[in-house]
């Protein structure tokens, strides 16, 4: 996969910057050709002598960057990438990538890029895990960025804990599954997409609600890659923590409900829809105007519930044979067998299956692995990997279904 492609490695200051040495020499060993973007804060731990010397190639760094010779270093860099890795990436880096900055050398270089933008963090792990981090994080992977997750092991500090960089071993193998062709950025262009995304809240009164564990990840993961690929996105989401993905038209709705409302009026001038949202299947049959007091008389509290509207069912019935309809299905035991249930009564094009009894994927992580059933027949298991990767591959099934049809 690395084979024949230009990457531009970013190496940023930290006590890792030295084994951005090793991954230039891994990324060779894979086939890909090198070239440096040191900040100023690396050059204090690394020399661009040793990058220079790796690659045989010029290393760009603040001071070499923006001499009155008619040379634009960062645009023709820019243009000469196909992969954009940042690695070791600060916890400073990741702040410039999340808000746009273009005031030195890396910053500038990786804004003018539009090839796939990759980010490995190394950094302390409270500074990992700081609030402003995990924002700037968050963004970056609305933006369609894949930022790696960091290992958990002894830091330099003396201490253990996440934010260790990754071994270039694992981030080349890493880079092997991510889906980094820039093939898919037209493929749905002239499309207009509705994608579903978080968990639908059903009202008991004014302040409490039933909903579930989804984070909406899943759901502005596919809005990302949808959009990446040149359809034009209709986000339909709950209620989410998660920054609005660029360039996406956003729909906010509460319950079930208003989701079904929201995508039964704009399914006609769709050409597609992808329900990533986990929708509640039951509400209260009568949600309270005022708040539900504790009575002094009584134990238990009954919730009489009803079944929701099933919006994919509903789909079903007036969907255009041009149309393609891709539904999840969230199992927690006969995954598989569940899933192709789902996909005929549905009547889907495609259903990603994930098991959300397991912590490591499904609801509220990074990452997942689904089984997509084909209405052929056939299936295809991801790997565990990131959401980004797996919307990334669902988008290309999606377009390969538009192409058939
Ligand atoms: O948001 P994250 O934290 O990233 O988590 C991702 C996810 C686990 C929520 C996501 O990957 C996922 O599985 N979404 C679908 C959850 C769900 O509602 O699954 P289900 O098996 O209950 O429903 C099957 C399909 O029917 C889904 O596409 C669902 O959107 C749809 N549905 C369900 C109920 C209903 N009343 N109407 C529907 O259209």
């Amino acid at each position: 996969m690395l084979q024949d492609k230009h990457v531009t490695l970013t190496v940023s200051g930290s006590v890792a910057s030295y084994k951005g040495a090793a991954l230039a020499r891994e990324l060779q060993r894979a086939g890909a050709t090198v070239r440096v973007v040191l900040t100023a804060a690396a050059s204090r731990f690394v020399t661009a002598e040793t990058f220079a010397a790796l690659t045989k190639a010029p290393v760009l760094t603040d001071t070499g960057w923006w001499h009155a010779d008619g040379k634009i270093d960062h645009i023709e860099l820019a243009d000469w990438t196909d992969l954009a890795l940042a690695a070791p990436a600060s916890a400073n880096l990741m702040a410039q990538f999340a808000n746009g900055l273009a005031d030195d050398a890396a910053s500038a270089t990786w804004l003018a890029t539009a090839a796939p933008k990759v980010v490995v963090p190394a950094m302390n792990t409270h500074m990992w895990q700081a609030a402003a981090t995990q924002r700037n994080r968050q963004q970056l992977l609305a933006d369609g960025v894949q930022v790696l997750t960091p290992a958990t092991g002894l830091l330099a500090e003396g201490y253990a804990g996440q934010g260790r960089f990754l071994e270039p071993t694992d981030i080349v193998s890493q880079l092997a599954t991510l889906p980094l062709d820039a093939q898919t950025t037209t493929a749905l262009s002239g499309k207009h997409l509705l994608v579903t995304a978080g968990g639908t809240r059903e009202r008991l009164d004014p302040v409490r609600f039933l909903t579930n564990d989804s984070s909406g990840k899943m759901g502005y993961a596919v809005a990302t890659a949808a959009q990446q690929a040149g359809a034009d996105v209709t986000l339909i989401t709950a209620p989410t923590k998660l920054p609005v993905p660029s360039g996406v038209t956003v729909v906010p709705i509460e319950s079930t409900q208003e989701l079904a409302d929201a995508v039964l009026t704009r399914l006609p001038a769709a050409d597609g829809l992808v329900m990533a949202a986990a929708v509640a299947d039951f509400q209260p049959v009568t949600a309270a105007d005022q708040k539900i007091k504790k009575t002094t008389d009584n134990d238990e509290l009954v919730l009489r519930l009803k079944k929701t509207p099933d919006i994919l069912q509903a789909v079903a019935a007036n969907k255009r044979p041009d149309q393609v309809v891709v539904g999840f299905a969230a199992e927690t035991q006969n995954l598989l067998e569940n899933g192709r249930q789902k996909l005929t009564k549905k009547h889907l094009d495609l259903l990603a299956a994930n098991d959300v009894s397991r912590a490591d994927i499904g609801f509220n992580g990074d990452n997942n692995q689904v089984t997509f059933l084909f209405a052929d027949g056939h299936s295809d298991q991801t790997p565990v990997t990131s959401k980004r990767a797996i919307a990334t591959t669902l988008i290309s099934h999606v377009a390969e279904i538009f192409n058939q049809k």
